[in-house]
């Protein structure tokens, strides 16, 4: 386990920035870690920004479209989305490895437009560690603190702290080959953390490991954000690291932010089609509001094919195109008709899916859309009872089907 922070003594540190060869002092920058979460929400603005790419094939990608995010002090902010949506692009131009060609970034208050990267008080863990071969544990850490004249008795007791915190303290004398590939991501972060940069960027650091060692990272790199109050950026392509991770998400798709805000956010109140379907899986229902009932706060949409569904109203009027978003941990298999208040469907199982923990059964609903349903069975007659072939109904309390806008074309 990481140790907290709070042991170290890393008050002013002079360097702030290193990156293989390039070396920066920088310790007019003041570096108080005792502000609560939150506190300055002006922490790093990414103004509207913008970033356009030529390829050689001669036509314009627009890998950030007008990204506006306010980056909040000592939060964990996750940049979510698939593999080319411009994450990479934005965490370089955070960095200063790229320039916008639009918009700005702004750190508390201060422009860094003309700050180059090696004057930025930040730093970058790659997915690929970067990790010197010729260099110990302890040499690889201690690098940025050498290059920056840090004393040498100094300097150990910081690389000392440093390997403790990740859990690594005794593997100082290894060369990075002689650790797991977990192993040699701790020393990377311990090389970035020893120089307690303002920001942490993190781009996909936890892609090359095994599923196992991924989910025991990830626990451990939020209580190590937790105890040092560095604001880390964080960049994933996998939802499920993203939910578990973050303080905050932003979802991205082609350059823009498609949505922001907590994981819970996100997860129950998909601002899109395109979030209800990137994090997580949806049930989606398209149809048109037929009804409300104000009193009990609900609507009722009607299907292209004439099926009514219930939903928990929100501000649509009635003619309105809407998804109804239902996750399937949200639908129940039911055998009664009597579900009082409940929304329901029927269909006719089409597969059924053992994955240990809960039951995925895919249901045919009838207008050309198949439900799924995770089941949590608790007794293997009801498992065995559900087969493909089988009639079924499902209900759903009408409070959990979350409305969203029908886009357009
Ligand atoms: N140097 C470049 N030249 C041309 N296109 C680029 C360059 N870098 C990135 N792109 C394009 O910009 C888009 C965003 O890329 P990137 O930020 O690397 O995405 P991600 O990290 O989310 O996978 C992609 O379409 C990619 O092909
Ligand atoms: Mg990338």
């Amino acid at each position: 386990m990481f140790k907290p922070y709070k042991s170290l003594s890393y008050r002013k540190p002079k360097i702030l920035f290193v990156r293989t060869s390039k070396v920066c002092f920088f310790s007019s920058i003041k570096t108080t870690r005792k502000f609560s979460r939150g506190k300055f929400m002006g922490f790093l603005q990414i103004a509207s920004a913008h970033k356009a790419y030529q390829t050689p094939e001669g036509t314009l990608v627009r890998a950030l479209d007008d990204i506006t995010i306010n980056v909040r002090s000592n939060e964990f902010l996750t940049l979510l989305g698939p593999s080319g949506c411009g994450k990479t692009t934005l965490l370089k131009t955070i960095a200063g490895f790229e320039d916008l060609d639009g918009g700005d970034l702004i750190l508390e208050g201060r422009s860094l437009k003309a700050v180059p990267a090696h004057h930025r008080p930040f730093n970058t863990v790659f997915q690929n560690y970067a990790l010197f071969p010729h260099m110990n544990v302890s040499q690889n850490i201690a690098y940025g603190l050498d290059v920056a004249g840090v004393k040498k008795a100094d300097r150990d007791r910081r690389v000392g702290e440093a390997l403790e915190m990740v859990g690594l303290s005794g593997y100082g004398g290894r060369k990075p080959s002689q650790l797991s590939g977990g192993q040699q991501q701790r020393v990377a972060l311990a090389r970035s953390l020893v120089l307690k940069p303002r920001v942490l960027l993190l781009d996909e650091p936890l892609s090359a490991l095994d599923r196992k060692m991924r989910e025991t990272m990830q626990i451990e790199l939020k209580n190590l954000q937790n105890s040092v109050g560095i604001t880390f950026i964080f960049v994933t392509h996998d939802q499920e690291e993203a939910l578990a991770m973050s303080d905050r998400i932003a979802v991205l798709s082609h350059g823009k932010v498609q949505q922001l805000g907590s994981p819970t956010d996100v997860y129950d109140t998909p601002a899109n089609e395109f979030v209800a379907n990137f994090v997580g899986t949806s049930n989606l229902f398209s149809g048109r509001i037929v009804e409300s009932d104000a009193s009990r706060g609900l609507v009722t949409i009607e299907t292209a094919n004439g099926r009514r569904l219930i939903a928990k109203g929100r501000d649509f009027a009635n003619g309105s195109a809407v998804k109804m978003v239902l996750r399937p941990e949200h639908l129940r298999l039911v055998d009664s008709e009597e579900f009082e208040g409940a929304g329901t469907l029927e269909g006719r199982v089409k597969d059924v899916i053992f994955v240990g923990s809960v039951i995925h059964v895919h249901i045919d609903v009838g207008f050309g859309r198949t439900a799924i349903v995770h089941h949590h069975h608790d007794r293997a007659g009801i498992r065995n009872a559900i087969e493909a072939g089988a009639n079924v109904r499902i209900a759903y309390s009408p409070s959990s089907a979350h409305l969203i806008a029908a886009e357009r074309g």
